[in-house]
């Protein structure tokens, strides 16, 4: 159905038109000034110039043409030239109801042309644990993934997993020399290799540091595991076999901890999986002369004169015949190409990769890789969390916290605001830390998503978790306080029945709040934003609790106006 504010603009669009002037000029937008109308038009000022008239002339003649529309209730011309309009109360009513009636899309239409959209989020690498740094990618991803279903586009989220690069080979390299007798080392064994993987999770993520630490500080170790790498990416047997080790126990444990966070990838592919077409690229990049070699390395230049900053060329093989991070990305593109023809992918990346994006951006679309006028590439990117320090989270030894460990904390702490508060005291403890569990999640996530993405935020965990604010245990409460409303009143015998004219100033809130929803949601999509959904969920719940507090929907004593406020209360929920 069309939105309240797609249907406002037509009516106002038709005034214009009938008073003489261009229809374009009936655009509308929630009024700033709620005292005067729900929606303003600022049509007659814009139109005051090339039709060269006052514009208040023009707002006085639209006005007119307004006046006693069904669906208007009062129309307001203000100041300059500023229409304010008034919805006719059943007018909401009724499309609330129209909300209420369709519970899966609340009247939420789906996308007249559907698109094919990657969104490239999560960014886990092999051998390294999840820190908390994960977290804002891992939930903006998803989140983005899941409103662009919503609005009927096809999405598919990978993973992209960083397996391919010289952290692998330094990982090979430390395990050769504290199990040497591993087959693996043997260049000459031809296999078969075990089953078993000869490392945990556990030790993995113990020794990566380590074997990080020494390739940085001792260049016979950094030669070897550049040598390594190289190798591995070539195709050397026992390598491959063990680095699929290393992928294996990497990905098992990193689908626990997404899981946790409700996060889903469709696919779980890495960097190593377009290994096959790097070949095949180079040669055609080689071919139209994109490709050259540059001190021994492969590089392609694409920085242009107007750059303000200029972008360094895009490594595409190093002097030491290892491929990078902007080969494998560039390789990505070209398969994601083949394989979905998307047109767009989002990857939802630390604001930090901005350079790197720019040059694999601009290596696409100018060896062809990427057709500009089909497919958008789009860096969403995102900011730090902080420290109360304002600087980079760190754990109290100044280490980086593990995302996991994060998660436990910020569980640990709606255990302990709920025993404050006395919550869920008189329930079994299982059932107690499942509740803590669901509060402490959703802190954590309503505490990231509602800043947005561009800005770096202090993770605060007092204030996530607090019960009141804006924050996601108020949400939390709020959603299942009005459950509870809808089920004592069940219980009661007591059911909604259809939505009806707002009975007070906060009903009508509530009413109007709820029509929001679907301009909302694409504003969050086309700004690839979701804090805009925190916000209007927060707003929702904020119009809700005045409401609730002004009326007694329990004790109503007129039958038929509580069957309609328990109506409302159920598009309340199901948005
Ligand atoms: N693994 C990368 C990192 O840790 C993030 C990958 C993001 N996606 C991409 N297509 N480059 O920085």
């Amino acid at each position: 159905m069309d939105s309240v504010k797609q249907q406002l603009q037509e009516i106002v669009s038709a005034a214009f038109v009938a008073a003489g002037y261009s229809a374009e000029y009936g655009e509308v937008a929630l009024s700033q000034r709620p005292e005067l109308g729900d929606f303003q038009c600022n049509g007659a000022l814009a139109a005051a110039r090339p039709y060269k008239q006052n514009p208040r002339q023009i707002g006085e003649a639209v006005a007119k043409q307004l006046e006693g529309h069904p669906l208007i209730s009062g129309v307001n011309l203000a100041g300059a030239g500023f229409l304010n309009l008034r919805l006719a109360g059943g007018f909401v009513a009724q499309m609330v109801q129209q909300m209420a009636a369709d519970s899966e899309r609340l009247g939420v239409n789906t996308a007249a042309s559907p698109q094919t959209i990657i969104v490239d989020y999560g960014g886990a690498n092999v051998a390294k644990p999840l820190h908390v740094g994960h977290v804002r990618t891992a939930l903006i991803g998803e989140s983005l993934k899941r409103l662009c279903r919503f609005l009927g586009h096809q999405a598919v989220g990978d993973i992209h997993m960083g397996d391919w690069g010289l952290q692998m080979g330094q990982i090979i390299v430390e395990l050769a020399s504290r199990y040497p007798d591993l087959p693996y080392f043997d260049a000459s064994y031809t296999g078969p290799y075990p089953a078993e993987s000869p490392i945990t999770i556990a030790e993995l993520e113990e020794v990566y540091p380590i074997a990080s630490a020494k390739s940085k500080s001792d260049p016979v170790v950094k030669a070897a595991a550049q040598l390594a790498t190289t190798e591995l990416q070539n195709g050397r047997a026992g390598y491959r076999a063990l680095w699929q080790h290393f992928v294996n126990v990497s990905i098992a444990d990193l689908k626990k901890n997404y899981d946790t966070l409700d996060v889903h990838f469709e696919l779980w592919l890495g960097e190593s999986d377009v290994q096959h077409l790097i070949p095949p690229m180079l040669e055609m990049l080689k071919e139209n002369g994109h490709a050259v070699m540059s001190e021994g390395a492969l590089v392609m230049y694409v920085a242009e004169e107007e750059d303000k900053k200029k972008l360094p060329p895009l490594m595409l093989v190093t002097s030491q015949e290892a491929v990078g991070y902007g080969t494998t990305d560039l390789a990505t593109i070209w398969q994601r190409v083949q394989e979905y023809d998307p047109d767009a992918i989002l990857y939802v990346v630390d604001g930090r990769q901005q350079d790197h994006f720019h040059q694999v951006f601009r290596a696409a679309y100018k060896s062809g890789i990427a057709d500009k006028a089909k497919l958008t590439l789009e860096h969403n990117y995102f900011g730090t969390v902080n420290g109360p320090d304002g600087k980079p989270f760190k754990t109290r030894d100044g280490g980086t916290l593990k995302l996991e460990d994060f998660i436990d904390m910020m569980i640990a702490k709606a255990y302990e605001r709920m025993a404050e508060i006395g919550a869920a005291a008189d329930y079994p403890e299982a059932e107690r830390a499942e509740i803590a569990r669901q509060v402490g999640l959703a802190a954590l996530k309503f505490g990231d998503l509602v800043n947005h993405r561009t800005g770096d935020y202090i993770f605060d965990i007092e204030r996530f978790s607090s019960f009141e604010g804006r924050t996601g245990p108020y949400l939390l409460y709020a959603a299942v306080r009005t459950r509870s409303i809808l089920r004592k009143a069940a219980e009661l015998g007591f059911l909604p029945s259809e939505v009806g004219t707002a009975a007070s100033d906060e009903e009508r809130d509530v009413q109007l709040k709820l029509l929001e929803l679907p301009e909302t949601l694409q504003h969050a999509f086309a700004t690839r934003a979701p804090n805009h959904l925190c916000e209007y969920a927060f707003s929702l719940a904020t119009v809700f609790n005045r409401f609730y507090r002004q009326h007694h929907i329990l004790t109503e004593p007129n039958a038929d106006q509580q069957a309609s406020w328990l109506a409302l209360c159920q598009v309340v929920v199901h948005a």
